[in-house]
């Protein structure tokens, strides 16, 4: 059991409220919403975000750096690029003061129902998984010798399961998943291009969030890839906030790679 130290005079903290408070050299994150208190690590689990200086809306907190939301009841994970919850402590009230066992998990009463359920992702993806990479084994096609290291999965014809397939090669560099699997494709089309037999082919994609620093990155890498399909000429990728992406859309092997359940 650990040992509740007091942190601030009861009703000193505006509701709602948030402030910083320092137990043992740890930072810890005190929230006053709805006449309840919580406490959260001041940690944001995606690159270590100052929890309390984010923006408090209801029970949740958002990083100030790149926009992760967190469930203050629980310390649960709400939107990427965040995948692990952070910290919750236990809080209590007594005395006139509030009071903070670092290390102690909250009582579930003050987790409460809704806290549960936001915490936890939903179970069934909105997006079936993709088919297995069964093309990768295929024969290669000629002239492959010269080809680059992507040629195997760009070989068969154009279509959009051969762009979706192509597009696994493509990893958020901070999640190390496939953009794929996360959810981040909405829509491939194609048109005819100006060069005979050839396509042009226009990638809808979008970001965990609008300030994702990978952005740049994943759509260089998007057109590099689908490029190495010999029938294709050029590829544009359209960046789509709407709708805007939720764990939800991830597929079955991005919860297992990230360890959601
Ligand atoms: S550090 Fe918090 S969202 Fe990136």
């Amino acid at each position: 059991m650990h040992e509740f130290q007091r942190v601030l005079d009861e009703g000193v903290l505006a509701d709602p409220g948030k402030t910083l408070v320092e137990i043992d050299g740890e930072m810890i994150a005190l929230f006053h919403v709805g006449g309840v208190y919580y406490a959260l690590d001041d940690v944001c689990t995606h690159d270590g975000g100052p929890l309390a200086d984010g923006e408090l809306v209801d029970h949740s907190i958002a990083c100030p750096r790149h926009g992760a939301k967190f469930d203050i009841r629980s310390g649960g994970a709400l939107t990427m690029p965040a995948v692990r919850a952070t910290k919750a402590h236990r809080v209590k009230v007594a005395d006139g003061g509030v009071w903070v066992a670092v290390g102690e998990p909250p009582a579930s009463s003050s987790i409460g129902h809704g806290a549960a359920e936001a915490a936890a992702p939903a179970t069934a993806p909105q997006h079936s998984p993709q088919p297995a990479a069964a093309a990768a084994s295929a024969a290669s096609p000629e002239g492959a010798e010269t080809a680059p290291a992507a040629a195997p999965v760009a070989a068969g014809p154009l279509s959009e399961e051969r762009v979706r397939e192509m597009l696994k090669e493509v990893k958020d560099p901070e999640l190390f998943v496939n953009i794929v699997d996360l959810g981040l494709v909405y829509g491939v089309a194609f048109t005819d291009a100006e060069e005979a037999g050839k396509q042009r082919v226009l990638v809808d994609m979008t970001m965990t969030s609008p300030a994702c620093p990978a952005g740049p990155q994943l759509i260089a890498d998007t057109k590099r890839v689908v490029h190495t399909h010999p029938d294709v000429a050029e590829v544009e990728v359209r960046i789509v906030m709407d709708p805007p992406w939720s764990p939800e859309r991830m597929t079955d092997d991005a919860r297992d790679q990230l360890g959601i359940f």
